[in-house]
């Protein structure tokens, strides 16, 4: 018997909604800007390509259950090299996407029905996973006046209100592209602590940084579940590939958790993924490109009349705000995409409460389309 009426909270992604709208207003011939989605429009390093074709015929099974031997190495030297910690491969397994890291994450370190805090506005997959996994969950409201940053104090106020097990947090943020540095970040770090809550540090989007380097919490940690991917900054969303680094207490279980929830990665993936961690000066190409595409949508957006508050410092998302539109987000990208041919995604999918005032933009894709989208909302708008 389906069930799609169960009263849990359970949301559909709306800038997956409009991507459905989109493609049908394509096939009858309209042109759209695509800015709804958070995928890099370059595809992986010629490299990667290259090496996972070569890889093709020996790589159809299984690998162990934390993953390629190479890759956990290559990670852990990143890790060497980029932050200054050692990080056992022991502790590190490769993950479908970081998705699957965060459903590992969970089980791995909470007990059912636990609650566990995400900031609002947040990425949306958070809370939709957690519930359909029937953890609880708190939410810690962030404000634009503040940069959307969450802080220890933050957490310690909504700890106050209802006490909770653990806090999923991403630096760079989706969607408001809010980062901390490392005080702030070492502000959140011993507040966990303090409180006994055990953090999870989403850093899908580091390397994405604008104004300073990307801190990881193992620069500051061993307590932390630390989650990342290769989606974002090395092009490969679809590869489905991301990695967890374990805190000791915790690895053991995350493993038997892989071994029967997903067995291991995708191996071509994890082949890929090796070759794709030696590859950042071709990374660091794709994000010099949205670099420029930040200032440029920012500067567009406010000649327009939206809301931008303090620039975003990483990932490729401009969070602004619509008051001067509308006071309804979806109804609002709806017409955008009708009238203006510009796809974006609805505030709703990141705060369902605040959300109605704020759309996402994406700035992963190229100039071009940035340009004409700012013109095309030009002329709607004014
Ligand atoms: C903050 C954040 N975390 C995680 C993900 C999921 O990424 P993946 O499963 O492709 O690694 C996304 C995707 O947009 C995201 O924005």
């Amino acid at each position: 018997m389906t069930d799609n009426t169960r009263n849990d909270g359970l949301m559909p992604f709306h800038a997956m909604e409009i991507l459905k709208h989109a493609k049908a207003l394509e096939a009858g011939g309209l042109t759209v800007c695509h800015l709804e989605l958070g995928e890099p429009g370059s595809p992986p390093a010629p490299r990667v390509i290259e090496a996972v074709a070569k890889a093709l015929p020996q790589a159809q099974g299984y690998t162990n259950a934390k993953g390629l031997i190479e890759l956990r190495e290559g990670l852990a030297q990143y890790y060497a090299a980029q932050h200054g910690v050692a990080v056992d491969t022991e502790a590190i397994l490769a993950t479908m996407g970081s998705s699957a890291g965060f459903i590992l994450a969970f089980h791995a370190a909470f007990a059912p029905g636990a609650r566990i805090a995400i900031t609002r506005p947040g990425y949306p997959a958070y809370r939709n996973t957690l519930v359909g996994l029937g953890f609880e969950i708190a939410e810690i409201p962030l404000a634009l006046g503040n940069g959307w940053q969450l802080t220890g104090a933050d957490i310690r106020a909504a700890h106050g209100r209802q006490s909770f097990a653990g806090l999923l947090f991403a630096s760079p943020a989706n969607p408001t592209g809010a980062a901390v540095n490392r005080a702030g970040l070492a502000d959140i770090v011993d507040t966990c602590r303090d409180l006994g809550v055990r953090l999870i540090s989403d850093e899908i989007y580091h390397g994405l940084h604008y104004r300073g380097p990307s801190v990881s919490a193992l620069e500051l940690t061993r307590d932390a579940i630390v989650i990342n991917s290769f989606s974002k900054y090395y092009c490969m969303t679809g590869w489905r590939i991301g990695w967890m680094v374990m805190p000791d207490a915790l690895i053991r279980r995350a493993e038997i958790l892989q071994q029967n929830l997903f067995i291991s990665a995708p191996t071509l993936s994890q082949i890929a993924a090796t070759v794709a961690l030696g590859e950042r000066d071709y990374a660091e190409e794709q994000k010099a490109a949205y670099a420029a595409n930040r200032l440029l949508l920012n500067d567009g957006l406010a000649a327009i009349g939206f809301d931008i508050g303090r620039m975003s410092e990483g990932a490729f998302y401009v969070y602004a705000g619509i008051s001067r539109f509308s006071n309804d987000s979806m109804a609002f990208c709806q017409t955008l995409l009708e009238q203006a041919g510009v796809a974006t995604a609805p505030g709703i999918d990141f705060d369902r409460s605040g959300g109605q005032g704020f759309v996402r933009f994406s700035y992963a894709g190229t100039r071009q389309t940035i340009e004409l989208a700012l013109e095309r909302m030009g002329r709607f708008l004014r």
